[in-house]
């Protein structure tokens, strides 16, 4: 399996960090198609102390802690309209985008995008391909609203950044896992801990 994966400037860093973690864990992918965009470099340093500026794919192996020799990511420069996702004819299952800024969705929802992430993005959705876009903002406001309607009819998933508290979670780590296993599931790749909702008896 092939995949695309796109980290934006959203506040976030940690769900894209956490979710190649485990598309590399699941042992499922063969490459991942990584672009990330200036602004998203940015925001890592921010969040997480990390300088993702001039990244190679050593430096990225590193920063996942994925071995040297790890061929999983295929980093692309944000510029590089030549790039292999950039082609429908490149054979993939789809795209993440996370996490998704409001610039990067409403580019793509424009459908007139001048970077690799949106034309990615656009690929995705002509070829009718899996398209998840894990947007972060708050509030939003009535375009970002708009967007991502528009974005659900032309077949993305909206997947917001938007943890849940029903797992009880006593960690961050374990607030982010949780969304990042939503993201997973989209695509019906296997992780470590079953996130699923078994149900449970409550008191009237
Ligand atoms: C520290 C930081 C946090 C940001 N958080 C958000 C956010 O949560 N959501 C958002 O839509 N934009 C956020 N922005 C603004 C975007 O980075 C900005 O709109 C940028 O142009 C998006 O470009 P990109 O989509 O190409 O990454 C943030 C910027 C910075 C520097």
């Amino acid at each position: 399996m092939e995949l695309t994966v796109a980290i934006t400037g959203a506040s976030g860093t940690i769900y894209a960090y956490r979710t190649l973690q485990l598309l590399a864990e699941s042992r499922t992918i063969e490459t991942i198609n990584l672009i990330i965009s200036g602004t998203a470099v940015t925001v890592a340093q921010v969040e997480m102390g990390v300088n993702l500026k001039e990244a190679t794919t050593q430096s990225i192996n590193k920063w996942l802690g994925l071995g040297d020799s790890s061929k999983l990511i295929r980093l692309w420069r944000l510029d590089n309209l030549a790039a292999k996702p950039s082609s429908g004819s490149n054979k993939q299952e789809g795209m993440i985008v996370v996490p998704c800024s409001m610039g990067t969705l409403g580019a793509i929802a424009s459908g007139a995008g001048t970077n690799l992430i949106h034309r990615a993005a656009d690929v995705c959705l002509k070829e009718g391909r899996r398209l998840v876009l894990v947007p972060r903002e708050t509030p939003y406001n009535a375009i970002h609203l708009e967007n991502m309607l528009r974005l659900s009819h032309a077949g993305a998933r909206i997947l917001p950044a938007s943890p849940g508290f029903y797992h009880r979670p006593k960690t961050i780590d374990e607030l982010v896992d949780h969304l990042c296993f939503r993201i997973l599931d989209q695509f019906d790749i296997p992780h470590s801990n079953k996130s699923e909702w078994a149900g449970e008896e409550v008191n009237d």
